[in-house]
């Protein structure tokens, strides 16, 4: 993990300067959240940000493995070093600034909130606080909602059900009936709620940056990741990867 290497191999003299490069990175991605990064039913990673960094490997001339974990272990898995990077919708923000370093951004997202079909809850029942909302443990619509509803008291903590560990437990107790709503990034919560008996009722403008994180001292690929995410939105497969996944 972390691997970089020489172009010439080990064996030359030590005064003969060689440029660094990156040369193979384990990703770690949520294999629950699409359509950024979820496991296919053959059991193969895929996603917008699992093609994403593929082609950015492939441009940039490293091998990646792509390893799914449990997204509360993620930045934790980071610095230690079991991952070199998160590729899988992470928004960058000043908590995970402190802890991690962040690529430029790639994408922009607001929070969505799906209800049951024909229920009476309204987006005004979800800011008065008056709905028990559902989202994943750690993840910036609970740090939202907390922000902006509990610390604020306009909603009692109760209401906030965030112990989820992905975001399909949270929609599978709003089917049941144990949560009024789920508040969530709003392709995922399209993405999730598809061909089941929920509805989006609306979005609330977060306007959050997606980045890639890596580790502080990993200077080199940052910089290599910031010049491949360029290189990628320059690209034509750009867009066709925006197609393949609905995400325009
Ligand atoms: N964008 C939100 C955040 O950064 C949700 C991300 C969840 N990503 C995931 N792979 N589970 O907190």
């Amino acid at each position: 993990a972390g691997c970089t290497g020489t172009e010439n191999g080990s064996d030359q003299p030590v005064d003969v300067i060689v440029e660094e490069k990156i040369v193979s990175v384990v990703v770690g991605i949520d294999g629950e959240y699409p359509p950024y990064s979820f496991i296919d039913s053959d059991g193969n990673a895929q996603g917008f940000d699992v093609d994403s960094v593929k082609w950015i490997a492939d441009k940039k001339g490293f091998e990646v493995e792509i390893k799914p974990m449990a997204w509360d272990s993620i930045i934790p898995s980071l610095i230690a070093g079991k991952i070199d990077m998160v590729y899988s919708g992470m928004t960058i923000t000043p908590d995970r600034l402190e802890k991690v370093n962040f690529s430029k951004p790639y994408w922009i997202a607001n929070q969505g909130v799906a209800v049951k079909k024909g229920s009476e809850i309204t987006l005004d029942d979800i800011k008065s606080g008056k709905a028990v909302i559902g989202t994943q443990a750690g993840c910036t619509a609970a740090e939202w909602i907390s922000e902006y509803l509990v610390d604020t008291g306009i909603m009692p903590e109760e209401n906030l059900k965030q112990s989820y560990s992905s975001i399909a437990l949270a929609i599978t107790d709003l089917e049941n009936g144990r949560v009024d709503a789920v508040m969530y990034d709003t392709p995922v919560i399209i993405e999730s709620i598809k061909g089941k008996d929920l509805e989006k009722l609306g979005t609330i403008e977060t306007n959050e940056e997606y980045g890639v994180a890596i580790r502080k001292t990993d200077v080199l690929l940052l910089e290599t990741m910031n010049e491949g995410i360029d290189e990628l939105m320059a690209d034509p497969y750009w867009q066709e990867l925006i197609d393949k996944y609905d995400l325009a």
